[in-house]
């Protein structure tokens, strides 16, 4: 029998998982401690009370999906508003692959010019013009047949956290560049000390011309109740943001800067923002309840989960320096990843290099960790959220 589904991870052996509660999802087997969290979208742990509370208040208030303008995205975008300061107007969508493929559009529309400036490392979702990882001297190398040719030519990557070749190739192109988009920490290898080259983006972006783009799709909300641009007082022109905010439901959103609107205000260009399922009230009604309710506990939220994300950085290290193996934990708040290498690493390019020499270690590893009852994502990336019980930390 052939599978069905064609989308990531379906063969006809998937193991097929049906529910999920608190810290676990479960199969007909088994089931597992979930460190993936819908690849960190989910805050609070699965089924959390508010979220179930906000289905079922769904269901009293007739709330239904309506493609027009409503009372729960207004009421959304203000909450939004509220921890993410650098927004003058939000732009509602279903999927961060959609609002990265939006924010292109607006960067395009106001600069007119097609070249993107895509720092390597990073992840920005199924994006035909993005969907390139680092080659050789920064050759781009497709991840997909099918993308139209425009799009290799168009991209120039940059490498993440090094300054001076970034600059080089900047300089270089800056009359063709309508953007630079950045991972600011990239769930492939969360690393800390970037806020130079942050900053460096900003001021070169600002002093060229050129439009900022940050995706937050897994920082945004992650990092302390708001985002890595707030946490670095960074001011990109536009973010992208998702994951999380949806409480528990798909969601994509783009934030513009005050600089940006005005622009789009004062050029009288039309950019197409439309989708039927733009700004749903059942949607934007779950996201903005669970959002309350992190913003008000947002002090005992995010300081277990960091906590606990800590906690077990540190000791998991420790006991791999003990037993002498190659391996290393790199965190970014409540945002890991297992590196299988403890060479010291500063981009994902080095890590790729190291970890393909040891596939097959690779292999093994991930074959235990499953038959210990844990769910690790083909990503590799860990989330914590607040359901995590610290027992399972002791290991
Ligand atoms: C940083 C980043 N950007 C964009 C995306 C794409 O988001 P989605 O999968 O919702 O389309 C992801 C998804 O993992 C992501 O991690």
């Amino acid at each position: 029998m052939s599978e069905n589904i064609l989308n990531e991870g379906y063969n006809k052996n998937s193991e097929l998982f049906f529910k999920g509660v608190g810290e676990n999802i479960v199969s007909k087997n088994s089931k597992y401690l979930d460190l993936s969290m819908c690849a960190g979208s989910i805050l609070l742990g699965h089924n959390h009370k508010i979220f179930k509370k906000s289905i079922k208040k769904i269901l009293k208030k007739n709330i239904s999906n309506f493609a027009a303008p409503n009372i729960y995205a207004r009421n959304f975008s203000k909450n939004i508003k509220k921890i993410l300061p650098n927004t003058s107007s939000i732009i509602f969508c279903n999927s961060g692959t959609e609002a990265v493929t939006k924010s292109l559009r607006v960067a395009r529309a106001i600069s007119n010019k097609n070249k993107v400036a895509l720092v390597t490392g990073g992840w920005h979702g199924s994006v035909d013009q993005l969907l390139f990882r680092t080659g050789k001297n920064l050759k781009p190398i497709k991840l997909s047949s099918g993308l139209p040719l425009e799009s290799m030519k168009n991209v120039i990557l940059i490498p993440y956290n090094n300054i001076e070749k970034t600059n080089q190739i900047l300089t270089k192109h800056k009359k063709n560049i309508s953007c630079i988009i950045i991972e600011p920490i990239q769930g492939s290898l969360p690393y800390k000390d970037i806020k130079n080259y942050l900053k460096f983006l900003e001021k070169f972006a600002k002093k060229n011309n050129i439009i900022l783009i940050f995706d937050e799709m897994i920082t945004g909300l992650r990092t302390d109740c708001s985002s890595v641009q707030n946490y670095y007082s960074i001011k990109p022109d536009i973010g992208v943001f998702g994951k999380s905010f949806g409480g528990g439901l798909p969601i994509g959103f783009i934030t513009l800067s005050k600089k940006i609107k005005n622009k789009i205000d004062k050029m009288k260009i039309k950019v197409f923002f439309g989708g039927t399922f733009s700004g749903n009230p059942i949607n934007m009604y779950v996201g903005n309840e669970v959002l309350k309710y992190i913003i008000v506990n947002k002090k005992k939220i995010f300081s277990k989960i960091n906590n606990n994300a800590k906690f077990f950085t540190n000791s998991l290290n420790k006991f791999f320096l003990l037993k002498k193996l190659d391996l290393k934990i790199y965190r970014f708040k409540s945002m890991m990843r297992i590196v299988f290498t403890n060479h010291k690493l500063k981009d994902r390019y080095s890590r790729d290099f190291l970890e393909r020499k040891k596939n097959k270690s690779i292999f093994s590893f991930k074959k235990y960790i499953k038959s210990q009852k844990i769910y690790l994502p083909s990503s590799g990336i860990i989330f914590f959220h607040i359901a995590i019980i610290e027992n399972t930390l002791n290991f």
